[in-house]
């Protein structure tokens, strides 16, 4: 209850925070990038600055990058297996959505992004993932890719100790799902307390 509760304020503070393009611009500046900024020109285009490049591996066990997604819309959530709740509850209702659009769906593949390729290796992504549909896509990955990419994508993660979890940890993170560009850009976001119906509604009108 308590952890449902700050994952829904850490992903409403996420989505109210990059809805007024703070986090696009001020999220990870130092004073390097500040000084950067000056000279650099100024984005005014109002699209928030989510997404990028990566480098991990799906459940297949093959080594994908954002140019193997290039030409499809994907619909990209991060969590963990193990998450007993908010996850799996994100992943349905991605799932139902999907359902609802029928072949449209086709255009959208959706995508599991681990944040934490501790526990989650590829066999149990693949077996996770496979749960929720055989056009999920789950993608784990070396500490250091997971936590670049998290980055780019401005998704807050961390480690929380829990013995009642196995390895005696959990993992506190925003949950936001993205629904983005056929060239990785970023189109729309929501949460894993958006209505299935509204999501497919919100999805058709990018189709
Ligand atoms: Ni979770």
């Amino acid at each position: 209850m308590n952890r449902l509760l700050i994952v829904s304020i850490a992903a409403t503070a996420t989505i109210a925070l990059t809805g007024i393009g703070l986090l696009a611009t001020g999220g990870f500046s130092s004073p390097q990038g500040q000084s950067a900024a000056k000279s650099a020109p100024v984005r005014s285009t109002g699209v928030p600055n989510i997404g990028g490049p990566f480098s991990l591996v799906d459940h297949t066990g093959k080594a994908v990058t954002q140019a193997d997604f290039e030409g499809r819309k994907t619909l990209v959530y991060f969590g963990f297996t193990f998450c007993p709740d908010v996850c799996p509850t994100a992943l349905q209702v991605m799932a139902v959505a999907l359902e609802e659009l029928g072949e449209d769906a086709d255009a959208i593949t959706p995508v599991f992004i681990t944040v934490d390729p501790e526990r989650d290796d590829v066999e149990t992504m693949a077996a996770y993932v496979n749960h929720f549909g055989d056009n999920f896509v789950g993608l784990t990955g070396t500490p250091e890719q997971i936590a670049a990419t998290a980055k780019a994508y401005k998704v807050y993660f961390r480690k929380v100790e829990d013995p009642a979890s196995s390895g005696g940890y959990t993992m506190d993170h925003s949950s936001v799902v993205y629904l983005m560009g056929e060239d990785g850009t970023f189109l729309a976001n929501f949460t894993h307390e958006t209505l299935p119906d509204r999501m497919a509604a919100r999805l058709r009108q990018f189709l």
